[in-house]
């Protein structure tokens, strides 16, 4: 895929991105598991099982995620857990039988090691590895389920995962719904067109923006969905292992661009071993954050924020998380980018910055 240097934009939804044959990934963490149309659908899978009806789940996650698990009858406690915490401590959680504790990878900035489960405690521990699917935490999980939302990192319409260390039953194999079937159409032909744009051919943002919030909106329909076929088979081809070092490759190049400063930083994995997700910028001003953000936009640099908790599901999210959430932004380093890129967002940023 040649790009058009005048539509060179990083960030935002995928397209239908280019990728060269790379030695396969077997196995994935998530063989033997279920494929679902998407990471609620994988999480949805769980809560059906009926074997946990209350689940704590961390004060700093995703306020759609949290409203898709309350929505499927799931009673929800917070335990305070976010990108700043380094370990991922369970003992404040006071657990009764059918508990299950959702825990975090976030950014896959963790290792296993980093999870620490107090003695006889009896919860259920379900994973979230939708920042770092194939880590080698996932590989070697011992938690009773893991989920996954591969959409999220990989260029599929639809697609997430969900699957039991511990060998549990995951119940029937849900169908692929007519609702996912045409949310993925619609996200689909979005990525196709989000492509021909990026190239130079003559189509707008307006005809494919609408595409892909559309499709992104409909995908999660009343009934669980399993993936659809053709995000199966295209997962099928992707070199995963492979697209991890480009990860770190973009993350480190984007890195030594735009070093620490006063007020400012960029979280790091905890191990090498680990795969960063994106560059989760952190402020120590929310003023400053906005600032750095808008510069970013104007130059077609499109930062996530992840999450926004200004109006969270349940009341008792800590002030501090809230205002992390605010002085945050993520920016994408996955497969799509060259180090070229990632060094001219690095650069951009450290201008912003004032260097
Ligand atoms: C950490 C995390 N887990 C799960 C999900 C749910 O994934 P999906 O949007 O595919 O339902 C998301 C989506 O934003 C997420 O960020």
């Amino acid at each position: 895929m040649t790009r058009d240097p005048k539509r060179w934009e990083v960030g935002s939804l995928f397209h239908v991105a280019d990728f060269e044959v790379g030695p396969p990934s077997d196995p994935r963490p998530w063989d033997g598991g279920i494929l679902t149309g998407s990471g609620r659908d994988a999480l949805r899978v769980i809560a059906r099982l009926g074997r946990h009806r209350r689940w704590w789940v961390p004060s700093y996650f995703c306020q759609e995620v949290v409203h898709a698990i309350a929505s499927a009858g799931i009673e929800l406690r917070l335990y305070p857990d976010s990108p700043l915490s380094a370990a991922l401590d369970l003992s404040v959680i006071r657990e009764e039988p059918g508990d299950a504790v959702l825990v975090m990878n976030y950014f896959g900035l963790r290792t296993a090691d980093d999870l620490v489960v107090p003695n006889g405690f009896r919860a259920a521990i379900i994973e979230d590895h939708t920042h770092s699917p194939t880590s080698a935490w996932a590989r070697s999980s011992k938690a009773d389920f893991c989920i996954a939302s591969l959409r999220k990192l990989y260029p599929l319409p639809d697609g997430g995962a969900v699957w039991s260390p511990r060998g549990h039953s995951l119940g029937d194999l849900p169908e692929v719904t007519s609702t996912l079937e045409r949310g993925a159409f619609r996200k689909l032909s979005g990525m196709l067109l989000k492509r021909l744009y990026l190239e130079g051919h003559p189509v707008t943002k307006e005809e494919f923006r609408p595409l892909l919030e559309s499709g992104e909106h409909s995908l999660l329909g009343k009934a669980i969905s399993r993936v659809t076929p053709l995000s199966r088979a295209t997962l099928a081809t992707f070199p995963l292992e492979k697209w991890n070092t480009i990860q770190t490759r973009n993350f480190e190049a984007l890195v030594q661009q735009a070093p620490e400063a006063r007020g400012f930083r960029i979280l790091v994995p905890r191990s090498s071993a680990s795969t960063p997700f994106s560059a989760f910028c952190v402020f120590d001003e929310v003023e400053e954050c906005d600032r750095v953000r808008k510069g970013l936009i104007a130059d077609r640099i499109y930062p996530s924020r992840l999450w926004p908790l200004d109006e969270p599901v349940l009341a008792g999210v800590p002030e501090l998380h809230v205002q992390l959430s605010r002085r945050s932004f993520s920016i994408p380093v996955d497969m799509r980018y060259q180090i070229a890129e990632m060094q001219r967002v690095g650069a951009r940023l450290s201008q912003l910055l004032g260097f």
